[in-house]
């Protein structure tokens, strides 16, 4: 085997390719939650911004492809280590259980990592392939002129009058379900206790975590981990809450 290959197949080559997978992911949770919460702003930029994905076609796959790559590497190097860290560990003697030092977040990880995996199948099957919608808003989501033109650092990225996906409308109704819009406060929270173990593991891999800094980083993953839920959160509270309504008086209507 090449020096490569024997690299990523060592533990410690594995444990960096699931360092640099999580923080693609992490990367590409922050950008979703940045590009969602424009739902505050109305349904001219959150239906503008998903056009505008839309319209950076090949750009868009390889992002899409980029993150099921990094799913992938992320859940084959955490099964591979956790395999390995079983066997090196030998049977348990006298019931004697190795978790005396180990959080609470990190003894989850795999529980998290299976309920966010499966709330993201969900998540796809909901807003993506729109599978998981309720019959009576699926036709009007179809087709919706933007009313101002989307702009990106000041220049028109989608003109006024394009037709759009209601991605709004399809967010505010989703989330009006108060069962949604549960899973999702569920799954985000389980994402971000995830996340704050999944800092600590890839700061330590990087020999970021030395004795100076381990507190520190520590605060400061809690403290972003907080942030990215709440934000997470805003979204579906203001909706059970009437602060976001339907913006198509007849859809808000028909769905009553
Ligand atoms: C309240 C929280 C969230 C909201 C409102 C939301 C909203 C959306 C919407 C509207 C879409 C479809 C976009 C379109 O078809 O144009 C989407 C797609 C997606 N979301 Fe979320 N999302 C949330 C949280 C998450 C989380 C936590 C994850 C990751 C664990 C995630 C991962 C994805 C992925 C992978 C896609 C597919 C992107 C694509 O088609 O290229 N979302 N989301």
């Amino acid at each position: 085997m090449n020096s490569g290959g024997s690299f990523f197949c060592s533990s410690i080559g594995r444990k960096i390719l699931m360092a640099v997978s999580g923080l693609m992911l992490i990367g590409f949770v922050v950008g979703h939650l940045v590009g969602n919460l424009q739902v505050f702003q109305g349904p001219e930029h959150l239906n503008g911004y998903a056009e505008f994905l839309h319209t950076m076609g090949p750009m868009l796959w390889v992002a899409r492809i980029g993150v099921v790559a990094a799913v992938l590497v992320h859940v084959w190097a955490a099964t591979v280590l956790t395999l390995e860290n079983r066997a090196a560990r030998g049977p348990e003697v006298y019931g004697f259980k190795h978790t005396i030092q180990a959080t609470l977040a990190s003894r989850s990880m795999r529980i998290t990592g299976y309920i966010v995996g499966a709330f993201l199948l969900y998540h796809l099957a909901h807003f993506t392939w729109g599978l998981a919608q309720v019959d009576t808003f699926k036709d009007s989501l179809k087709e919706y002129p933007l009313a101002t033109d989307y702009r990106v650092a000041g220049f028109v990225a989608v003109k006024a009058g394009t037709i759009t996906k209601d991605v709004y409308n399809m967010v505010v109704l989703g989330f009006q379900n108060v069962f949604v819009s549960g899973f999702y406060i569920v799954a985000v929270g389980l994402l971000s206790f995830h996340l704050v173990h999944g800092f600590d593991s890839m700061f330590q891999t990087f020999g970021l975590r030395s004795g100076r800094w381990a507190r520190g980083l520590r605060l400061v993953s809690i403290l972003f981990c907080t942030v990215y839920f709440l934000g997470n959160l805003a979204m579906p509270a203001a909706v059970l809450l009437g602060k976001l309504q339907p913006h198509t008086p007849a859809v808000a209507a028909a769905h009553k």
